[in-house]
């Protein structure tokens, strides 16, 4: 190949998003100037192809800052990325549940231990429980935890009316979580099957729950997986049985929810607070919706120009959340 062809093949591997296919070209153009006697452009060529392969190999930390490349070509609009910084102690949990977060956190940090013994740290979690209970939230917390990026795979792109699409659009998402390690995380999960509902072709829906449930059981990456779902009962139960861990979320208990709301608003004075009245108004409330209450009532406060939270204030917004959940 001439120089001009390679460069014709770079840039059209780089709109494609093909790093591999990049990289290849990369390589036959070392070796066509080494062939040329060009032995010092041959090695330049050589040591950038090395540093490139370093940087996708891993998503990696250079200063505490997490280098990431943004999803290219067709995985734009399947994946979108992030690097959060919040920890899991940001977090408001049950010992039972920290405990099981905990344990992911530790076999992740400790997986040269594990690899060494031929032990395999879990890395395909399931997330199941009512909307608002901190699943999206605890996989930016893993992300920060972990310093890995967060890759959400965008189900929206991912299911089109054509399934065998869908199969390669699975698949593109696959490669990359071998390529770039991270957090990859499927939520609301539940809509690959959702079309089940619909005047859909059963046998096609089947199909592309089989394909994830292939890859998710053949990769053997370094990536997280995580599937994130409020209605487990959409979800067929061998799907249950590919994941390492099923992690089951729940509203809070009056005790979790009082650190969720005195959390919030630590920023204010809370120490006249009514609480036996307040806890008495939490029941069948989410964390996100407590959340929400405590941001209301201490809006309220700011606007009245106090920094006192007053029980009155507070116990309204809760009422108000409890009225319009469902
Ligand atoms: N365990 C928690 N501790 C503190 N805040 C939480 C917790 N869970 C949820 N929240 C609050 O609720 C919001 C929504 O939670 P999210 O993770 O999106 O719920 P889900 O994904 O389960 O529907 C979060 O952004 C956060 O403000
Ligand atoms: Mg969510």
């Amino acid at each position: 190949m001439s120089t001009a062809r390679h460069i014709l093949a770079l840039l059209k591997s780089h709109l494609e998003g093909d790093d591999k296919e990049f990289l290849s070209v990369a390589m036959q153009a070392a070796a066509h100037e080494a062939r040329l006697g060009h032995a010092s452009v041959a090695q330049q060529l050589r040591d950038l192809i090395d540093e490139a392969k370093r940087r996708t190999a891993a998503a990696h930390t250079r200063g505490g800052q997490i280098i990431v490349l943004e999803p290219r070509g067709e995985l734009a609009s399947l994946l979108s990325v992030q690097t959060p910084r919040i920890r899991l102690n940001d977090m408001v949990l049950s010992t039972a549940l920290a405990e099981r977060l905990r344990r992911v956190l530790v076999e992740q940090r400790q997986q040269k231990k594990l690899r060494e013994h031929a032990l395999h740290p879990r890395r395909k979690l399931l997330f199941v429980g009512p909307p608002g209970s901190g699943k999206t939230m605890t996989a930016s917390a893993l992300a920060g935890e972990l310093h890995l990026p967060l890759f959400t795979i965008m189900l929206e792109g991912l299911i089109t009316k054509f399934m065998g699409e869908t199969a390669a659009k699975l698949r593109l998402v696959f490669d990359a979580l071998r390529q770039t390690q991270g957090i990859y995380l499927f939520d609301e999960f539940d809509a690959l099957g959702a079309h089940r509902n619909q005047a859909n072709d059963v046998g096609e829906i089947r199909r592309v729950l089989n394909s994830f449930l292939q890859f998710l059981e053949k990769d053997t990456s370094n990536s997280l997986i995580v599937a994130a779902t409020n209605h487990p009962e959409m979800l067929d139960r061998a799907l249950f049985r590919r994941f390492d861990d099923v992690i089951e979320y729940t509203l809070p208990d009056p005790e979790l929810a009082k650190e969720i709301l005195s959390r919030k608003l630590a920023p204010f004075e809370t120490a006249d607070l009514d609480w036996s009245r307040l806890l008495s108004e939490v029941n069948g409330l989410s964390q996100a919706e407590l959340a929400r209450a405590s941001e209301e009532a201490a809006k309220q406060a700011v606007l009245g120009g106090s920094t006192v939270i007053s029980s009155d204030a507070l116990f309204m917004a809760l009422q108000e959340r409890k009225a319009a959940s469902p």
